[in-house]
């Protein structure tokens, strides 16, 4: 389905997951808005898809967890049909590598910042009456994994965040989803992998077939399959859908 014509504001757009979540929006004519907080990395995604694909794309280098900051963008940005809620996954470690403070920063990126946009966003979203929030949080909404105490117990509220929307809007054209990636290739998995060979001692094939062993599709994610499934619940085929956890694992969580 068509979204020529629709603007969609996605968070953490300049890589990863965001940008392919972008990518596949703009292969669907949306127009687009980016958050990050590197402006460089922002210019070229916005560059790439302008001439790729021929639509507008604005950005905004902000850091989602400074709520004035979040907020000035928001207001001089005016109403999307679309948002896409992404950020950096918060550190990892188990329950007694963390204090407080730590636990209150993960809140701030992992879920304050979706419940802000969302207040600015959503209400006016319910009153032009059709509206997508996608929201891209992790397996761990469904399943705890080992040495990731923070995603593990944060990301499962984004979850009833997506189902609270559901009930209170999903009547007037809203609907409200996550995405649950397992183990896909970004930079920053890339960066990992590159972390693990050194520290291993093995080969990029050794590392990869470790990670993957669990995952019964046999390999890692790829950006493009979270982007294709972000815009297809973006569009108007996925208008029944709603309150959802989608989870793009190869199998990993079955
Ligand atoms: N890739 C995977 O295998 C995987 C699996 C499960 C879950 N996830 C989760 O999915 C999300 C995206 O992952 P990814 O692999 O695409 O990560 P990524 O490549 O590191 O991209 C993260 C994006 O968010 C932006 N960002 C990070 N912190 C920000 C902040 N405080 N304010 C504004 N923008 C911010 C980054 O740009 P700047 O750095 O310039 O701000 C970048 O555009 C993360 O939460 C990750 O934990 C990923």
């Amino acid at each position: 389905m068509s979204k020529r014509g629709r603007k969609a504001l996605v968070m953490g757009g300049s890589k990863g997951l965001g940008f392919a979540c972008a990518e596949a929006l703009a292969r669907r004519g949306c127009e687009l808005h980016l958050l990050a907080r590197s402006e460089a990395d922002l210019e070229r995604a916005a560059a790439g898809l302008r001439t790729d694909h021929g639509v507008g794309v604005g950005f905004d280098a902000v850091d989602i967890t400074d709520e004035s900051a979040l907020q000035r963008v928001l207001d001089a940005l005016g109403p999307c049909d679309i948002l896409v809620s992404n950020c950096g996954g918060p550190p990892l470690g188990g329950f007694e590598s963390f204090g407080l403070d730590d636990w209150d920063a993960a809140y701030r990126s992992q879920v304050r910042s979706a419940v802000q946009v969302c207040r600015s966003l959503v209400p006016p979203m319910a009153q032009r009456g059709w509206g997508r929030v996608v929201m891209i949080a992790s397996i761990s909404v469904g399943t705890a994994i080992p040495g990731l105490v923070l995603s593990n117990s944060l990301r499962p509220g984004l979850l009833g965040l997506a189902r609270s929307l559901t009930r209170e809007y999903a009547h007037r054209g809203v609907t409200a989803n996550l995405l649950c990636p397992g183990l896909t290739l970004t930079d920053r998995l890339d960066a990992l992998i590159r972390k693990n060979m050194e520290v291993q001692g093995k080969s990029r094939d050794e590392v990869i077939a470790g990670m993957t062993a669990a995952i019964p599709a046999g390999r890692l994610g790829r950006p493009e399959e979270l982007g294709e499934t972000a815009a297809f619940l973006a569009g108007d085929g996925a208008a029944f859908i709603s309150g959802q956890a989608l989870f793009i694992d190869g199998g990993q969580t079955a």
